[in-house]
């Protein structure tokens, strides 16, 4: 694994480890900030566990202005966006601010796409502070929020100026987001490092120690992949390994179905129905196919659906961005480490791989 504390994204930087808070006071003293002003956007949670570290540790954010918004997926909406919008014209802020972005991915998701809405694009930067947002949301200029229950449904790349990872920030992250986030670390080495995927395997999850190396490497998959594609034209959409199955999983939240479900739970079981599909489509080998699914298994609980649930879940995937002309899209996987795009899946298999998925418990 490498250990520089600068991964390459493409056309910004990616600062990582613990000496990230004195790389962001000299990037941001210099010249294309020196007029600038900072506000930092936060939810209660980062704003209780993670502003101050940045207030007292980054002298240009010493006397920030602070926007907060409710934490959460369901306030990954217009209403925190026209909060965010609303506090940047009462600030009359003009297009030298910059947004600090601190939070996981909703807030880099929410704070990028406001500000690269706003006056038609303010600058911004992330400072992950969720395992989720450290190794992918923060990375890869993807921002937007949800509409009318469908997750993702407005947003648009912009790119942020630099994104900051300080993996301490996961000391006060609950159990439950740092399980979620390791379901993308987990993906990202099923689409593109198997040795990456065999050393993760050795250890469950609760007996992951080395978080910052996890981080690293994970982080630097996800870099290569958006700078490679930065569009998603073609390569990136390896990373929906998962999401397409996921995101229709994840949408029963919105929906305000009682599910302790986070973004992370939701790609775990698409990516036990996608790698089904893999198995199907692709000729996933069945030993690699029940390798994955025993160590998914193994660290999420596993999910009961109703049949109406399962209904709704067939009905979300219809409004997937990825389908085209009415065929629902797959990135899947042929092997372990090799991932393929654009592969499409009748309604009545990916019902089949959703009945694999129930019964497998
Ligand atoms: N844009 C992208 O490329 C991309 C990629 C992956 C995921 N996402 C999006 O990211 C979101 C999920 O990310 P997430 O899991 O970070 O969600 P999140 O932002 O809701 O954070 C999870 C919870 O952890 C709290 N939290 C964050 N950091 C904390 C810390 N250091 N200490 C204590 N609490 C902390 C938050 O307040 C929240 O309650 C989804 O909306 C998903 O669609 C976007």
């Amino acid at each position: 694994m490498q250990h520089s504390n600068i991964i390459d994204a493409g056309n910004y930087p990616v600062y990582i480890g613990a000496e990230v808070f004195t790389i962001m006071e000299n990037l941001l003293h210099m010249q294309k900030f020196n007029k600038s002003r900072f506000l930092i956007l936060v939810d209660e949670n980062t704003r209780r566990h993670c502003l101050q570290k940045i207030l007292e540790k980054v002298r240009p954010l010493a006397d920030a202005g602070i926007i907060r918004i409710k934490s959460g997926e369901k306030h990954k909406d217009l209403k925190s966006c026209s909060i965010i919008w609303q506090h940047l014209i009462d600030e009359k802020v003009d297009r030298h601010t910059v947004l600090a972005n601190l939070g996981g991915g909703v807030i880099s998701d929410v704070g990028g796409f406001a500000a690269a809405t706003f006056k038609r694009g303010i600058r911004y930067i992330n400072i992950p502070t969720s395992l989720t947002g450290q190794i992918d949301a923060a990375i890869g200029g993807k921002v937007g929020i949800d509409y009318k229950q469908l997750k993702n449904q407005i947003g648009l790349f912009a790119d942020p100026q630099a994104v900051f990872i300080h993996p301490e920030f996961l000391s006060s992250l609950d159990e439950e987001h740092l399980l979620g986030g390791f379901a993308e670390i987990i993906k990202h080495g099923l689409i593109m490092d198997a040795a990456f995927w065999d050393q993760i395997k050795q250890t469950p999850f609760d007996q992951v120690s080395e978080w910052p190396e996890l981080i690293s490497h994970s982080a630097r998959i996800k870099a290569s992949v958006v700078k490679a594609d930065p569009f998603e034209r073609k390569y990136r959409k390896i990373l929906n390994f998962g999401h397409t199955i996921g995101h229709a999983v994840e949408s029963l939240i919105i929906n305000n179905i009682e599910y302790p479900m986070t973004h992370g739970r939701a790609v775990a079981v698409g990516m036990i129905c996608e790698s089904y599909l893999s198995y199907k489509r692709l000729g996933l080998a069945p030993d690699q196919l029940s390798e994955i699914v025993d160590y998914i298994m193994a660290n999420y609980q596993h999910v009961r659906f109703t049949d109406s649930q399962l209904d709704s879940i067939m009905e979300h995937m219809a409004h997937d961005k990825k389908n085209e002309q009415g065929q629902i899209m797959f990135s899947l996987l042929q092997s372990i480490g090799y991932a393929r795009i654009n592969i499409s899946c009748e309604p009545g298999l990916i019902r089949e791989s959703l009945r694999y998925y129930q019964d497998l418990r």
